[in-house]
């Protein structure tokens, strides 16, 4: 079955549940109060118990209500207007050509998803380039890189981090910090090459970020449902405000569609349904997320943190310990290259697992030469072709006669498609994976919008730590403590 909504449309054909059998599977899972939880969610109503708060990425589905967050001024368009113009200068007085995000999870996958799937649709032929990079990772790994290509004097660093505490992204800017120093004072630093963006306004104020370059937005905007608000800046930065207001607008659209839509014409009901179907009666423990067009190649990664970080949890929302399956383990990849290379697993080895096809039917290349285009054209239906056929391989199988040849099939996949990529919806696609993960997390009746198992680990780290640093001599077991002489 097809369902279609404005940008956004969901092929359920290869789950192989008819539509009665998902209606009565509906009426058992989907508790009474499905429709008031969703309008709560939708009117940023939706309360988070543990954390204390309401939850309010829904009211960030609009341009105004991003610029004037917090800040109450129109600081967020102020801010891509003059970067993008070239207009910036930097603290000796040259433009800046190069803006680096620093921030982890839901600070970094969202603006690098969302800025590397849009580039194309800038809205402007400035001809003032600007470069945007991501950097997020607590090794340094991406500093290596970037800080080599970059000067200090045309380079900006958004620090973005919700709570502006987060030991990845401070030790990231802490190294930056040293970097600079040779060229900049720590004043000119900050006075010109740093933007803040967070919830925390706070602890920017203490960082020594002018007002004028801090961005904020609600604590209630939870870090992986944080790409609409300023988060946002790396993806407005690429594409223009106006673009990126267009995201925001097929985000809204794809609200509308989730409150509005009939059950059977529902498409984040229906990947919810159907994923918790495949969870439970199916007892499959993953899904594969398997985009077959290379803009939206960082998909599964965006979906690890927001569908993992909601979902993966053992207890409900009343507190209690629950000992039913919750959300799957998600995984997955560039669908044209996974042929390749994982492919050969998905359609012979032994494992069950449901996929989610995600494909864009058309793509332009106004900008080559008409031959070119007709190459890139011929290549997005080469990709198209492989889709629907590895989905159809997955689903029915294949018998050649001896074991080898013999395809299982069974598989239960998704197809998402879109007729082109736009801001509108890409926008639509990831609310649509945003509502699925809550109405599942109402379905396992499990909080969505905590992360508490993220919490442990981080101090065990700083005990780890303190023992490398000469610190501390606590001793831990025979493998980590191995290690740790090895290193001292
Ligand atoms: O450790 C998990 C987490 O809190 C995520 O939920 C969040 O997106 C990420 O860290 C980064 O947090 P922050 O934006 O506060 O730096």
């Amino acid at each position: 079955m097809i369902i279609e909504s404005d940008f956004l449309n969901l092929d359920t054909t290869y789950q192989g549940v008819d539509i009665d059998a998902l209606r009565d599977f509906a009426a058992k899972r989907l508790p009474e109060n499905f429709d008031k939880l969703r309008t709560q969610l939708l009117r940023g109503e939706f309360y988070n118990a543990t954390e204390d708060r309401h939850v309010s990425h829904c009211l960030n589905r609009s341009i105004h209500n991003v610029v004037t967050a917090g800040n109450g001024k129109n600081r967020f368009c102020t801010i891509v207007r003059e970067l993008r113009a070239g207009k910036w200068l930097g603290a000796t007085g040259k433009p800046i050509k190069d803006v680096v995000n620093i921030g982890v999870g839901g600070s970094d996958l969202g603006p690098m998803m969302g800025s590397f799937a849009l580039k194309e649709f800038a809205d402007d032929n400035s001809l003032h380039h600007l470069s945007v990079h991501f950097v997020s990772s607590m090794d340094g790994g991406q500093l290596y890189a970037v800080l080599p290509i970059v000067d200090p004097e045309t380079t900006l660093f958004i620090i973005a981090s919700k709570s502006f505490g987060t030991i990845d992204t401070l030790a990231n800017v802490d190294t930056v910090r040293k970097w600079i120093e040779s060229t900049l004072t720590q004043e000119q630093w900050l006075s010109r090459h740093v933007i803040g963006v967070s919830a925390n306004n706070q602890a920017m104020t203490d960082f020594g970020i002018p007002p004028a370059q801090q961005l904020s937005f609600a604590e209630s905007v939870g870090g992986r449902f944080s790409l609409w608000s300023a988060i946002g800046l790396p993806i407005a930065l690429t594409i223009g405000s106006n673009q990126f207001g267009r995201m925001l607008d097929g985000a809204k659209a794809m609200d509308e569609h989730f409150a509005n839509a009939p059950l059977e014409q529902n498409i984040p009901m229906q990947m919810a349904l159907l994923g918790v179907y495949n969870r439970e009666v199916r007892e499959i423990n993953n899904l594969a997320v398997l985009p077959y067009d290379g803009r939206l190649r960082y998909l599964p990664n965006y979906l690890q943190q927001l569908d993992m970080e909601s979902n993966g949890k053992q207890c409900d929302f009343e507190g209690n310990a629950i000992d039913y399956p919750t959300g799957p383990i998600i995984w997955g990849g560039f669908g044209p290259n996974g042929q390749h290379a994982f492919f050969q697993h998905l359609h012979q080895g032994y494992d069950k697992f449901c996929a989610d096809f995600v494909a864009v039917l058309k793509r332009a290349a106004p900008d080559f030469e008409p031959a070119v285009q007709e190459g890139l054209a011929e290549q997005q239906r080469l990709a198209v072709a492989n889709c629907l056929a590895h989905r159809r391989l997955m689903w029915f199988g294949a018998e050649n006669g001896e074991a080898r040849n013999h395809y299982i099939g069974n598989h239960p996949s998704n197809l998402l498609f879109v007729d082109e990529l736009t801001p509108q919806s890409f926008g639509a696609l990831i609310a649509a994976y945003e509502h699925k993960v809550f109405t599942q997390g109402v379905i396992w009746n499990l909080n969505s919008f905590d992360q508490p198992g993220v919490e442990k680990g981080k101090k065990l780290a700083q005990e780890v730590l303190k023992v490398l640093d000469g610190q501390s001599a606590t001793e831990f077991d025979a493998s980590t403590d191995a290690i740790v002489k090895r290193l001292k």
